[in-house]
């Protein structure tokens, strides 16, 4: 198999809308929806900064092995790794690290598009003033009202998995550029006005304790694992979403210094949403540990009595799913393309069988939260197994072998043609980072968490 020059799925316009792109896939429901729960769950500080340090020395330097296999390979995930371990003189069976992605590509959207579905009914239920001026026990009320009727997420999964599948079908230059390129500021300054509200309660000083002081008591090993867990799902790494972004991505531009802002970028708005979230938390003696639910129970609580509220909740919950919408999108692009490559489908046939399949899976999720929620297997939920297996197993374990393949499999030359760091100090780091300390973090989590470490 040759590797193509440019991709035959078309290119980003610049090196501004692989950035765009990127971050529009990276910030997502993870950063405003499972940030803040699973930092409630995992007693706080503790979680967070072992979170940042993740992204620092594993994150980061795998993000950058996955930009560059993408961009020299051009292809879907799949044929990029057949492609690139062919010229590297390897076994084609690298290819199944494209396979595990596609994978695992599916399941996380599967129950995503559910919580997006979440959002989606928060924008209805904030816009007609539902919340106005509820109290703690009222807005649980019509959260556990949502979550109770399994006819209504359904209906609202299915609205945003065609949301998705229209997206992608278009192809992901066409819509999705000119959206992200407007939403994303809007995100942003939506967030600072509501960090700007938080900081108005009595909690703010507490909420920032909770985030930024760190209590190892509190933080178990399987919490050293989901830390780790969430900073591949939060950056996308691991199951080949930025793989295919990167094979979009014009020859000339930067790889090391696109990767900083993709992170930095995605880092700001995780702790800005748990900024915005805790204090009100607090303010209401809500529980930090509420779950899935955190976002659904403590900021229309906010939005309800706050002046204007009716609108910014309306707004807020628009730019979720925006988020959520343009992160979406990058986990099924690896899938369609290599479909549209090896089967000569056309992409909306594509797209077709994808989204049934997912939205199919995704009914696993829906009643795990209503009819099934009694079924589970080692105390978790269908939902929770998908998320689980995905970001704490598949993606680490794909962002291990990316980091392997991208510092012991490829050529030297290869990879330095592909980076161009100009700076030598730059590329010496980036390679030490990704050969030993990258894959021997990855392990030291997973050994941890399994409890070899702790023999006795
Ligand atoms: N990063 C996105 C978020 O934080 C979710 C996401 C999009 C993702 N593409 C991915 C996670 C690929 C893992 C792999 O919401």
């Amino acid at each position: 198999m040759t590797r193509p020059r440019t991709s035959i799925h078309g290119e980003w316009s610049s090196r501004w809308a692989f950035v765009l792109a990127a971050a529009g896939s990276a910030v997502g429901l993870g950063n405003i929806w499972k940030f803040p729960y699973i930092t409630g769950e995992n007693g706080g500080g503790a979680f967070v900064l072992v979170y940042l340090v993740c992204i620092a020395v594993i994150g980061i330097p795998i993000m950058m092995a996955e930009v560059l296999i993408g961009r020299r390979g051009r292809q879907s995930p799949i044929n990029t790794m057949t492609s690139l371990s062919e010229e590297a003189g390897k076994s084609r069976r690298w290819s199944l690290l494209g396979w595990s992605g596609v994978v695992a590509g599916f399941m996380i959207l599967s129950y995503y598009s559910v919580i997006a579905g979440w959002a989606l009914a928060y924008v209805f239920r904030s816009g007609i003033g539902m919340f106005h001026g509820a109290d703690a026990d009222q807005v649980a009320g019509i959260f556990s009202e949502l979550l109770a009727s399994p006819e209504r997420l359904l209906a609202w999964h299915t609205i945003f998995m065609v949301m998705t599948m229209v997206v992608v079908a278009r192809g992901v230059r066409s819509g999705l550029e000119k959206a992200v390129r407007f939403l994303m500021p809007v995100l942003f300054i939506l967030l600072i006005v509501m960090v700007g509200y938080a900081m108005n309660t009595a909690a703010f000083g507490k909420g920032v304790a909770f985030l930024f002081s760190p209590d190892f008591g509190k933080l178990s090993r399987d919490g050293v694992l989901i830390a780790m867990g969430h900073a591949f799902f939060t950056l996308s790494l691991g199951m080949g979403a930025i793989m295919i972004y990167g094979s979009y991505m014009p020859e000339r531009a930067s790889i090391a210094k696109t990767t900083f802002m993709i992170a930095g970028a995605d880092t700001l708005v995780a702790l800005m949403a748990g900024l915005a979230i805790f204090p009100i938390v607090f303010a209401n003696n809500l529980e930090p540990s509420a779950g899935p639910g955190l976002i659904f129970v403590t900021l229309p609580l906010a939005f309800g009595q706050m002046p204007g509220g009716s609108f910014f909740g309306t707004l807020f919950f628009i730019l979720v799913v925006f988020a959520a919408w343009t992160s979406s999108i990058s986990l099924v692009e690896p899938a369609v393309t290599w479909m549209v490559e090896n089967h000569g489908m056309r992409r909306l046939t594509a797209c077709v069988w994808s989204g049934i399949a997912i939205w199919a899976l995704g009914i696993g999720s829906v009643l795990s939260f209503n009819v099934w929620s009694d079924y589970t297997l080692f105390g978790k939920t269908f939902f929770d197994l998908m998320d689980y297996l995905t970001s704490n197993i598949m993606l680490p374990l794909g962002g291990l072998f990316i980091a392997i393949f991208a510092a012991w499999v490829m050529k030297d030359a290869d990879v330095r043609d592909e980076l161009a760091i100009v700076n030598k100090l730059g590329y010496r780091l980036w390679r030490v980072l990704v050969r030993y300390v990258t894959p021997l973090g990855v392990i030291i989590v997973f050994l941890n968490a399994i409890g070899v470490l702790h023999a006795g």
